[in-house]
């Protein structure tokens, strides 16, 4: 298990993530259907918005557990959800995904397990895969979506950057970690024991002059710049070096056509009856 979390847990990154839940929630939403589903545990819920969103589609009424294993987080999910005025929405709760916090009643109830953004950062996919298909009812669904980092193109190509990304994905595995996960969600659902596996991709990109352009942009900008100490420090990308490919990203975002296209695996798995 990685306890050195690639993001860290800053106010600046803290934001970052909850911009980057307005372009992405909904899009998710589209891939799942949540009729029927009357409880839903969701994984590495981090600051819970994903979490209150699928409470909110799935309706009233609806048991909604969130497991995340860090305090800052969960403080800060609870302030969100306070603020929202929807902190009965969900329970969020401490504990681990490699083995989740759950009683023997639980074990094996719930309608729907879902994780994103979390296989990334753990050192045994396998494992917290295992757990959750473990926490579904039989007939229930497993829904994965992660990170496949390869899948960011820029247009036109911009060198400098490309490099700073593929410095930054690689240094997951410096924390054991795999950066391309996202292209084993079946084959890690499979593996598990679901029966039936789905597997599709939510896209999210913008061309210049599109109003998710900015946000985009920003969102790879933010990464890269938040990742500078941690990046300078293991000796994969010195400071003066990003900063350099930081100035390149801003001039390439004002060039005729510029493309960002970046897509994320989704996974869908059945638990046998
Ligand atoms: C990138 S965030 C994603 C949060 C949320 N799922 C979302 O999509 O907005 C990953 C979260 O997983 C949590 N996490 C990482 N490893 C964990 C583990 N083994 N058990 C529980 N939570 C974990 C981190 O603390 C972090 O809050």
């Amino acid at each position: 298990m990685s306890d050195d979390y690639i993001h860290g847990f800053s106010p600046e990154e803290q934001a970052r993530l909850t911009r980057m839940q307005d372009i992405l929630n909904h899009r998710e939403l589209e891939q799942l259907d949540l009729r029927g589903v009357s409880s839903i545990l969701d994984v590495g819920a981090g600051l819970g918005q994903m979490t209150r969103a699928l409470a909110r589609a799935a309706g009233p009424g609806t048991r909604v557990v969130g497991i995340e294993r860090d305090e800052r987080q969960r403080a800060e999910a609870m302030r969100q959800a306070r603020e929202a005025g929807e902190d009965a929405l969900m329970e969020l709760r401490p504990g681990d995904a490699t083995d989740l916090p759950l009683t023997d009643d639980e074990r094996k109830s719930f309608d729907l397990v879902h994780a994103r953004f979390l296989l990334e950062h753990v050192t045994h996919p396998e494992q917290v895969v295992r757990e959750m298909v473990s926490a579904a009812r039989p007939g229930g669904r497993v829904v994965l979506f992660d990170d496949d980092h390869d899948l960011l193109r820029l247009w036109p190509g911009c060198p400098g950057v490309e490099q700073a990304w593929r410095a930054y994905w690689e240094s997951y595995a410096d924390h054991g970690c795999d950066p391309l996960v996202g292209r084993r969600l079946a084959a890690l659902l499979s593996a598990a024991g679901c029966a039936t596996v789905r597997t599709t991709a939510v896209f999210y990109g913008a061309t210049i002059g599109e109003p998710l352009f900015p946000l985009v942009v920003d969102n790879l900008r933010g990464v890269l710049a938040g990742a500078a100490d941690a990046l300078d420090a293991a000796g994969r990308l010195p400071r003066a070096d990003l900063e350099s490919e930081l100035a390149e990203l801003d001039a390439w975002r004002s060039q005729p056509g510029a493309t960002l296209w970046y897509s994320l695996p989704l996974a869908e798995g059945i638990v046998p009856k």
